[in-house]
């Protein structure tokens, strides 16, 4: 068994702190080259490196916990890998094997298995993979020298006030152009909604809820996870995006499984508009995300107009509450996985 670090899990943020080894393999010629575990958290990189001037950089975010019976599992990493392969195609950057990014992901889980958090502590590891050009462009075009890394670091919740319901609003800025690249987890998306984001928080809310950029009607998501909506009959509603600006989620997927198979509830996946929440169509709504796990949202504001989920702001709906337990349970090796979504680490 591998001592854990003396770290008080419990009162984790969701924030950086270096751990001990990184993943990095390099492209170039046409290659990417054989990845090594690496105790240096820096890059260097030439003033000219397509990153810095035309962003060609894409990155993925999943979660390695520790089981009730002392395993370390991360959940479904072959999705992080696909999604990031598409995200890449989408930059014209070489996808990184998804073979490989699912070993990368194992290696520096287990060389970094001192800082995955204890089963019940409520903290996770998160395992940050990111690729971006290092090679030297001046004209606008793709970059011939990539890097692909993987970090890891130990967090809690993402939304402050962690399972108890949270307050969003509706954004004046878009967050993705009709069919642009909302659809994939590139940086650029996430420097678009930064503005956002910053006078969202200064309001007191924990995110902003993105409508659709073509006609601001239909609800997208928020900047950093998928909506989900409880209906009056109980059904889950799931917003789509006629534009392609949704980024798809591995949880909302999982979640959308989950009500299915192990509560039997009905699933509807369609484009949700945002009148229905003005009009309380809803009985619950919540955000979704590897970081958000799924956070409640209690309250929608648009500009100075309230709207408060029948669930409201003091208690979390039961729906979002079972569907987070379900999800959770699962994770932590409580609950049957009836998917084989857990993926063991082996440590030993
Ligand atoms: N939407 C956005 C904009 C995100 O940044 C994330 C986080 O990855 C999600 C949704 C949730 O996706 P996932 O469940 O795959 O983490
Ligand atoms: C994640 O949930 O993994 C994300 O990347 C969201 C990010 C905004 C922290």
């Amino acid at each position: 068994m591998v001592e854990k670090k003396d770290i008080e899990w419990g009162k984790l943020g969701f924030a950086y702190q270096p751990t001990d080894l990184s993943y990095v393999s390099i492209y170039k010629d046409g290659e990417w080259g054989e990845g090594t575990l690496t105790p240096d958290h820096t890059v260097t990189l030439s003033e000219c490196s397509g990153i810095l001037h035309y962003c060609q950089e894409v990155f993925e975010g999943l979660k390695a916990y520790t089981t009730k019976s002392g395993d370390i599992v991360c959940f479904r990493p072959d999705q992080n890998a696909k999604r990031m392969h598409n995200s890449a195609l989408r930059l014209c950057m070489p996808p990184f094997p998804e073979d490989r990014f699912v070993d990368a992901v194992e290696k520096v889980v287990k060389a970094n298995a001192a800082w995955v958090p204890p089963f019940g502590s409520g903290a996770t590891l998160y395992v940050r993979p990111l690729m971006f050009a290092t090679g030297e462009v001046i004209g606008v075009s793709p970059a011939t020298e990539y890097q692909f890394r993987i970090f890891v670091t130990p967090v809690g919740p993402y939304y402050t006030g962690g399972v108890k319901p949270v307050k969003v609003r509706i954004s004046e800025y878009d967050r993705a152009a009709p069919h642009g690249t909302g659809n994939i987890k590139a940086g650029l998306n996430y420097a678009m909604s930064m503005k956002a984001g910053v006078e969202a928080h200064e309001g007191g809310y924990a995110d902003n809820l993105y409508l659709d950029p073509q006609t601001r009607t239909y609800v997208e998501e928020s900047g950093g996870a998928n909506f989900l909506f409880v209906d009056k009959d109980g059904k889950l509603v799931v917003p789509q995006s006629f534009t392609d600006s949704i980024l798809p989620s591995v949880t909302r997927r999982s979640l959308v499984e989950v009500a299915k198979s192990y509560l039997g509830m009905e699933v509807v996946e369609r484009p949700v508009k945002f009148q229905e929440v003005r009009d309380g169509e809803f009985v619950e709504a919540g955000m979704c995300g590897t970081a958000a796990v799924i956070s409640p949202v209690g309250e929608v504001d648009e500009g100075d107009k309230h709207y408060v989920l029948a669930s409201g702001m003091e208690e979390v709906g039961p729906v979002m509450k079972k569907l987070r337990e379900t999800l959770t349970g699962i994770q932590s090796g409580k609950l049957e996985d009836k998917f084989n979504w857990v993926h063991k680490i082996d440590v030993d």
